[in-house]
């Protein structure tokens, strides 16, 4: 499965698109139909109000003005103040409604982005890069979040204003309203001419900042290498190509959100243009007053501004699109690991049967090809072989943090993608080749996804901790369980990593242990320690082992050697030996 945010989804052309994009987006905001009406209600009350203005000004210089009517201009004054003042309380309002949905929409859309992340199987984290992901989860999300709290409100506003001002001008004189709105029909050509390419640029821009971003994340978490190798040029460099590339992009950008703008004015002056010399003509003929064509006027900016900011919102709004595209291909990703119903065909009596199993990376990379073995209940298997021969990836089929692309894997005699990922972990413990912490405390990273110890207090952990026989191993960290971890700083050597990531396994129990290379960086002493809790643990516990030192896999009752696509049972420890000095020797 193809889990490349890059490589885009199969797209839907033109309006159609459009129209999908809204749709998926109608779904996320459905919650808050309420506020949304009332605000929609203000949005139209207040754009009614405005439009009420001109026309209550033409009848003012008609009717009183021209008669010399003071009182009249007094009442029309005192109605306009009213209008004001009802308009700002509306304004008000819609302003705090979409406001509020905006911010509950980023909340809400970063809470799911994230939660899908959760959900998603390892090949996605192998397929994209953690900046463009954190990019789509700060970014893009609020880039919906200001056109809701913002654009979207000015646009409606905008639309309602533009209608309105447009029937006005339609029934104060059809033939002058008609030549007035011409311009329009060119505009809306030029507008859907131009829009998909303004949002093709807009795309390319949010793309160019998760390449940005990727960068950024990628320089910060390699640091070391980047100052103990004093490449910092070569980062320097590398920040600066994709650098300048995005704001390349962005003028592109600008240039192509700006484009519109310019030409509504034109469109905008031609339309008064028209007002002027035609309406001019029509009272001297007598078939117009002086009042009616301020009126008229009034209402041509009421139509073109609105017209002219909707230029400016149209491309806010291609940028919106672009953005939720972006984070909806996201949410629409599946999980490549669902929960099957066991096949019953399966009558294997091992702990785990491998049965015809080929795995192949999505970088086409194969693996492992038609490979069969079983690991019985209480016995301990050694995996060897050479650097990228395929033991971790074997171990991963095993706890399934990839499913087999050919074959089936079965646990206890049933097959593995019918547990559930709790029941699997439970019977699995799986201690990492680079062994993962989070920020907290030593304490916390023990417990880490351990329900049953989650509650306990220090000193009942550590009594469990010594019935497992691993409380002496807390000896090296200076304040025993509450001993402070960071993920990314360098307050743990990688050897204390890797006791925590040992003792966090040992203490869950599992029917079977898996440990990829899990004693690399520990000392020969503490070694020895670990070698005996791993003897002690109870006599049904399988376990699997992975070494390139001999020594560790020496009292392995059966030794794997995992290497061009296959794992064969080596027999004794010295077969095992003569087959990696002879895959020495061949390469
Ligand atoms: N996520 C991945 N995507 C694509 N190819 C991968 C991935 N992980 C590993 N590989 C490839 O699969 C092969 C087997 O890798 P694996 O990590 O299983 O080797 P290994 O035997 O554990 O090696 P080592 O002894 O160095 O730990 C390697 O050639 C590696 O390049
Ligand atoms: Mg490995």
């Amino acid at each position: 499965m193809n889990y490349n945010l890059n490589i885009p989804e199969k797209k839907i052309k033109g309006r159609r698109r459009v129209i999908a994009s809204l749709r998926k987006l109608i779904d996320i905001i459905g919650t808050e139909q309420r506020k949304l009406t009332i605000a929609f209600v203000a949005i139209l009350l207040n754009a009614g109000l405005s439009l009420l203005g001109p026309y209550l000004l033409g009848y003012t210089i008609d009717t009183h003005v021209q008669t010399k009517n003071y009182q009249g201009v007094l009442t029309f004054a005192g109605i306009l103040l009213a209008i004001y003042l009802v308009a700002y309380i509306l304004n008000y309002i819609q302003i705090r409604m979409m406001g509020g949905i905006g911010q509950r929409l980023l909340y809400r859309l970063r809470n799911s982005v994230f939660e899908k992340l959760q959900e998603l199987p390892l090949d996605f984290f192998n397929q994209n890069k953690a900046g463009d992901l954190i990019s789509r989860i700060n970014n893009d999300t609020d880039k919906l979040n200001q056109f809701f709290s913002q654009s979207l409100t000015q646009f409606i506003s905008s639309l309602i204003m533009m209608v309105g001002a447009g029937i006005f001008l339609l029934s104060i004189n059809l033939p002058l309203g008609l030549a007035t709105l011409s311009p329009t029909l060119l505009l809306l050509i030029i507008t859907t001419s131009l829009s998909p390419w303004i949002r093709r640029k807009n795309e390319a821009t949010l793309k160019s900042l998760g390449h940005l971003s990727a960068e950024i994340q990628e320089g910060l978490a390699n640091f070391k290498v980047i100052v103990a190798f004093n490449r910092r040029d070569y980062f320097r460099k590398r920040l600066g190509k994709v650098n300048t590339e995005n704001y390349k992009i962005s003028i592109r950008a600008g240039i192509a959100n700006s484009m519109l703008s310019p030409i509504y004015t034109f469109a905008a002056n031609i339309g008064q243009l028209i007002v002027l010399s035609l309406g001019i003509w029509l009272i001297v003929q007598g078939r117009f007053t002086v009042g009616l064509l301020i009126s008229f006027i009034a209402y041509v900016s009421n139509f073109y501004n609105p017209l002219r900011q909707m230029a400016s919102l149209w491309a806010n709004f291609q940028l919106t699109l672009a953005a939720w595209d972006r984070i909806s291909h996201l949410l629409s990703l599946k999980s490549n690991l669902p929960i099957v119903e066991s096949i019953e065909s399966i009558t294997s009596s091992s702990f785990i049967h491998f049965d015809n199993v080929s795995f192949t990376y999505p970088s086409d990379k194969e693996v492992l090809k038609n490979v069969s073995f079983d690991l019985q209940k209480g016995k301990t298997y050694a995996f060897v072989g050479p650097t990228g021969g395929g033991k971790t990836t074997t171990a991963s089929l095993i706890s399934r943090l990839y499913d087999a692309t050919k074959g089936t894997i079965s646990l206890e005699g049933k097959d593995i993608r019918s547990y559930t990922p709790c029941e699997r972990a439970s019977k699995i413990g799986f201690i990492l080749q680079d062994p993962i912490l989070f920020t907290g405390t030593v304490r916390e990273n023990i417990l880490y996804g351990n329900i049953d110890c989650g509650a306990l207090t220090n000193k009942q952990l550590e009594r469990e901790l010594a019935d497992a026989q691993i409380l002496d191993l807390l000896k090296g960290f200076d304040n025993g369980l509450d001993t402070n971890v960071e993920m990314s700083g360098d307050s743990l050597s990688l050897g204390q990593k890797q006791i925590i990531a040992f003792m966090r396994s040992i203490l869950r129990k599992p029917e079977l242990l898996i440990l990829d290379e899990a004693t690399a960086n520990i000392d020969t002493v503490t070694e020895k320690q670990l070698e005996i809790i791993l003897n002690n643990l109870p006599k049904s516990t399988t376990k699997v082992i992975i070494a390139h030192r001999l020594n560790t896999i020496e009292n392995a009752d059966e030794i794997f050697f995992v290497n061009s696509r296959k794992v064969i049972a080596a027999g004794s420890f010295d077969e095992a030996l003569s087959m990696l000095m002879e895959e020495k020797g061949e390469s």
